[in-house]
């Protein structure tokens, strides 16, 4: 991964979805580092086949494009590494910020970025193709979003502006520039890859790469304050509406970047895709 991310970007007016459009282009797939930005998504995607909502102007919403030469099902600490990157450029505006297993940046826990991670194949490359998607609200208010939206969501700006009882001070719109953030978010997921390199589980490369993923897992479970967080994990929807999920309390994660929970007869279950949800107590 030796090119920079962002060594090329692609900007849209408007599109589906940014990783929409670079699944349909497998010949933009063979470029590591390339960016596709949207000022505007309509059909924006989430995880589990959810929606993501854009409204115009007051998201950034991007996708890259990243060669990890890595088995897929050692992908998934890309997402945690997304989120850790989010989290260290948000700090330069808002407070109270917590990362929330597996795509989620939350800002007084309300959701404020979602993180969407494809992979593909394409001919002549032995691993997988990571398309990242990034979508994080930085402007406007929350009566911006549909209505079922807006106890859930957060925006830069709103968080902001919270201080003054949530009206939004008009003088901070020139504080807060899109284009900003989003350079600074490059930048940031750019030396998250340097500095935590995650090379194979499984590789006999030094010491040195394998640290970098532990200091990942690691600065992932601080920012989410993760450990001993009482939880209940479902498997998908079927058994989230069934309410027939497992309980127990996070004590860590893989290697892979799974949620390792205990339950209460002691058993560690691990958690490798679905909802997480936090229970009192
Ligand atoms: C989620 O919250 O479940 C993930 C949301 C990811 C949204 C981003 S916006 C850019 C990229 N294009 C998409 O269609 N989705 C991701």
């Amino acid at each position: 991964m030796s090119e920079k991310i962002g060594n090329q970007i692609i900007r849209l007016k408007e599109i589906d979805s940014t990783n929409s459009y670079l699944k349909a282009r497998k010949n933009l797939l063979r470029r590591h580092g390339l960016v596709v930005i949207a000022e505007m998504q309509n059909s924006g995607r989430g995880r589990a086949g959810r929606k993501f909502t854009s409204v115009i102007g007051s998201n950034l919403t991007f996708s890259v494009v990243l060669h990890p030469n890595l088995p897929v099902q050692e992908i998934q600490i890309f997402t945690l590494l997304a989120g850790v990157a989010v989290a260290r450029v948000l700090e330069n505006y808002v407070n109270n910020i917590r990362l929330k297993w597996p795509n989620d940046v939350l800002v007084n826990e309300k959701k404020i970025c979602g993180i969407l991670l494809e992979t593909i194949t394409i001919p002549d490359k032995s691993f997988p193709v990571l398309i990242m998607g990034i979508g994080l609200n930085t402007k406007g208010h929350i009566n911006d979003y549909p209505g079922e939206l807006q106890n859930i969501v957060t925006t830069i700006e709103y968080e902001l502006s919270s201080i003054s009882n949530k009206t939004l001070k008009t003088q901070m719109a020139p504080v807060l520039k899109n284009e900003k953030i989003f350079q600074q978010l490059l930048l940031e997921l750019d030396s998250c890859v340097e500095e935590f390199n995650p090379v194979s589980i499984n590789s006999k490369i030094n010491e040195k790469y394998h640290s970098g993923r532990t200091s990942l897992l690691q600065e992932w479970l601080l920012r989410a304050n993760a450990l001993g967080r009482n939880v209940c994990s479902f498997y998908n929807e079927a058994e989230r509406s069934k309410d027939s999920g497992i309980i127990g309390k996070i004590v860590g994660l893989t290697r892979e970047g799974y949620l390792q929970i205990r339950t209460d007869s002691g058993q560690i279950q691990t958690h490798v895709s679905g909802d997480i949800i936090d229970m009192k107590g």
